[in-house]
């Protein structure tokens, strides 16, 4: 078989020194936290991929079920020759469904901090899909960054964030990113997003707190990646994975729980925690349909079509941009 040329790759962001100063200052707060971007090295990626797999996790297997009965009509609205851009493509699982029924695409643009992860996945497409032009991009998708040029003019882009990975922001972190979003997608852009549905708290607690313990596997492997790529000293065997539903806020909290008063360092600095504090690693928050759509109008999504799974677990929204809010900062089409 001949072996397809690699794609080109666009680098936006590595590491760097504000990424040491960003977990310095995390672990600094009175409640020491941890981004849940740093969970994606290669080890934390593949992780990521098997806890989809899992029986407790709904979110994938009801989302990709969403999809498979919402394809076509989901193409219909792309319409032809989009620039397909995904938020936080991981291994573009879910992409290849949309792939499939989307032939006259002008290209598929994957967005990941996840380097090696994100080149080995978009080359893979680019060899399954060949007439397909992949151009990935290594960027921190909180920030606006450069798209870049296809081949084929599109005549819209469509960014797609599956996954709910919406939901590992704030609320008030979630309208800024989707306010980049609106900004990527232009004025005659769309949205395709993936929100998971506020339900019984067992139910979401039980994705999170998987028995086979893979998340906790994920969840502890962001320190394995500290230690390794900002000289700290975590040792994992003095922590434990927990996840709690946090009503109020409609989230569930993962935790690494220390099992005993112990001190660590990160970057030459020091921090103790006390037996039993935490570092909240993630939120993973939740959403009423009503309240994601406001949401999404106030950056600027005009609601075209909602599709749920018929026990509300998961939802899937196509939006228009609305040309009369050009965010600040103008289109990036
Ligand atoms: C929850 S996974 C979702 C993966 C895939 N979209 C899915 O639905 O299965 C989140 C993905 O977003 C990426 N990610 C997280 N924070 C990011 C950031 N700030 N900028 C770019 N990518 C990010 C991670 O590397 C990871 O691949």
């Amino acid at each position: 078989m001949k072996t397809a040329a690699p794609v080109p790759v666009t680098k936006q962001e590595e590491f760097s020194s504000s990424d040491l100063e960003e977990i310095l200052e995390g672990l600094s707060q009175a409640q020491k936290t941890i981004s849940p971007k740093y969970f994606y090295d290669q080890t934390g990626s593949k992780l990521f991929d098997q806890i989809c797999m899992l029986p407790e996790y709904y979110l994938t297997r009801t989302e990709m079920q969403i999809m498979r009965n919402s394809v076509d009509e989901i193409a219909q609205l792309i319409g032809p020759q989009a620039s397909l851009i995904e938020f936080g493509s991981g291994s573009s699982m879910k992409t290849r469904l949309l792939l499939s029924h989307l032939n006259d695409l002008a290209a598929y643009v994957p967005v990941d901090i996840s380097h090696d992860h994100l080149v080995q996945a978009a080359n893979k497409l680019s060899q399954d899909f060949p007439h397909i032009e992949v151009l990935p991009v290594v960027a921190d998708f909180t920030q606006p960054f450069q798209l870049p040029s296809p081949r084929i003019m599109p005549r819209r882009n469509l960014v797609y964030f599956p996954g709910s990975t919406i939901g590992n922001f704030s609320p008030d972190a979630a309208q800024a990113l989707l306010g980049v979003m609106r900004q990527e997608a232009g004025a005659d852009g769309a949205l395709l997003i993936g929100v998971d549905l506020k339900k019984d708290p067992a139910i979401i607690e039980e994705a999170y707190n998987d028995s086979a313990g893979i998340t906790a596997r994920f969840n502890l492997n962001v320190l394995k990646r500290i230690n390794r790529e900002f000289s700290a000293n975590f040792d994992l065997r003095k922590f434990e994975h927990r996840a709690v539903y946090d009503e109020k806020f409609g989230r569930i909290e993962m935790q690494l729980h220390s099992l005993c008063a112990h001190e660590f360092t990160v970057g030459g600095q020091v921090f103790r925690l006390a037996e039993g504090e935490f570092i909240v690693t993630e939120h993973s928050h939740k959403y009423a349909l009503d309240e994601f759509l406001v949401m999404a109008g106030k950056a600027g999504f005009d609601l075209t079509r909602v599709w749920t799974d018929p026990d509300q677990m998961f939802s899937v929204h196509f939006y228009q941009c609305n040309p009369l809010s050009e965010p600040a900062g103008g289109s990036n089409s």
